[in-house]
């Protein structure tokens, strides 16, 4: 049937003209010469009803099929065309470049690794205790009395009669002390946990940072000359700090340290309660007692120990006026550090 054969011609010939086409222009022209009302196909469609009827039917489905299988071919080859174009036509080099999210570390943690940085420097050598701690290493071996109020000191959370989240990281000592002998000189930075009331200055867990010495005639004025050096490498030169005479049971002499509010300018404000002063770290001489039970000779032995809170430090620093804006992770808080 002659009709049939013209449909192949037509179908063959796009194909011919299909491959030597580069750009969409030519496509739309070699369309619309084929398939536009007044296109070589849609003429010969209007052959189709002068037909013999009994031929129409297949000539029908020939026609059809040849439609769908042009349609293809012109969709396949504008896709082809527009994806080579595309980095040439769809670039506008203009536009201003997009803005690329710079990860940061958090305050608290920028602040930990200040201060584990100065204490390095100053000899100390950095090591890490466990999280959950047993009641032995958290009160017993740092002479906490089973029925001493001293145990109150710190709201516990536990974990079950033994285990706890520690209180403090002063039980690092005790681990340290276990395993070697004379002269360490350490320093433990982690997380601690209490339950405790929480307020602009106290969390329920928070960062400390640990940090011992121990040696033959280790002195308070040992202690006292490595705090002022990091208060004022930390804070700067003007940095001011005040010793308080206080009591913890695994140091004696003992004391609380405040540095003046950098905050208020020790004028007084909600995160020093009104004081002008910081309290920032406990300290002391450790308890002969702590020695003995680990074995430590406290004839020959003397040492210090202080425990810093981080969080007041950041808090200082970055003068940030509540404790709870570092865990709440609002991006809008944390991106300006
Ligand atoms: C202690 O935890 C002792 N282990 C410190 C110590 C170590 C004393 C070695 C002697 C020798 P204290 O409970 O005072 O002490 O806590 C130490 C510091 O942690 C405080 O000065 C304060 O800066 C910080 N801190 C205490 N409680 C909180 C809290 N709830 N939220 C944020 N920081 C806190």
């Amino acid at each position: 049937m002659i009709f049939l054969k013209r449909l192949e011609e037509i179908e063959e010939a796009v194909i011919i003209r299909l491959n030597s086409i580069s750009d969409l222009r030519e496509l739309e022209k070699l369309k619309s010469d084929y398939l536009s009302r007044k296109g070589k196909f849609s003429l010969l469609m209007k052959e189709l009803k002068e037909l013999p009827l009994d031929l129409r039917p297949q000539a029908g489905e020939k026609a059809n099929q040849v439609k769908r299988k042009l349609d293809e071919l012109f969709q396949a080859k504008a896709q082809a065309l527009k994806e080579k174009k595309a980095p040439a036509e769809f670039i506008d080099f203009t536009l201003p470049g997009r803005k690329s999210w710079e990860g940061k570390l958090h305050p608290l943690t920028q602040v930990l690794e200040r201060i584990v940085e100065i204490f390095y420097g100053m000899g100390f050598e950095v090591v890490k205790g466990p999280d959950i701690e047993t009641n032995y290493y958290n009160f017993d071996a740092l002479n906490f009395p089973q029925d001493h109020p001293a145990r109150d000191m710190q709201d516990t959370f536990y974990l079950s009669e033994d285990l706890i989240l520690r209180t403090h990281t002063s039980p690092v000592q005790v681990r340290v002390f276990e395993k070697k002998k004379p002269p360490v000189k350490i320093l433990v930075p982690g997380r601690v946990y209490r339950h405790e009331a929480i307020n602009a200055r106290s969390f329920c867990l928070f960062y400390q940072i640990e940090g011992f010495y121990v040696d033959e005639e280790v002195t308070f004025t040992d202690l006292k000359g490595v705090l002022v050096a990091f208060v004022r490498e930390f804070f700067g030169k003007d940095a001011e700090l005040r010793f308080r005479a206080s009591f913890f049971p695994f140091t004696e002499p003992s004391a609380e340290v405040d540095i003046r509010c950098i905050i208020c300018k020790g004028e007084g404000c909600s995160v020093c309660k009104y004081r002008g002063w910081l309290e920032v770290l406990g300290a002391g001489m450790i308890d002969p007692e702590v020695f003995r039970a680990v074995g430590y000779d406290p004839e020959r032995y003397s040492g210090y120990a202080f425990g810093l809170g981080v969080d007041r430090i950041a808090m200082s620093k970055y003068r940030v006026d509540d404790i709870r804006l570092f865990y709440e992770n609002d991006i809008r808080f944390l991106k300006q550090f």
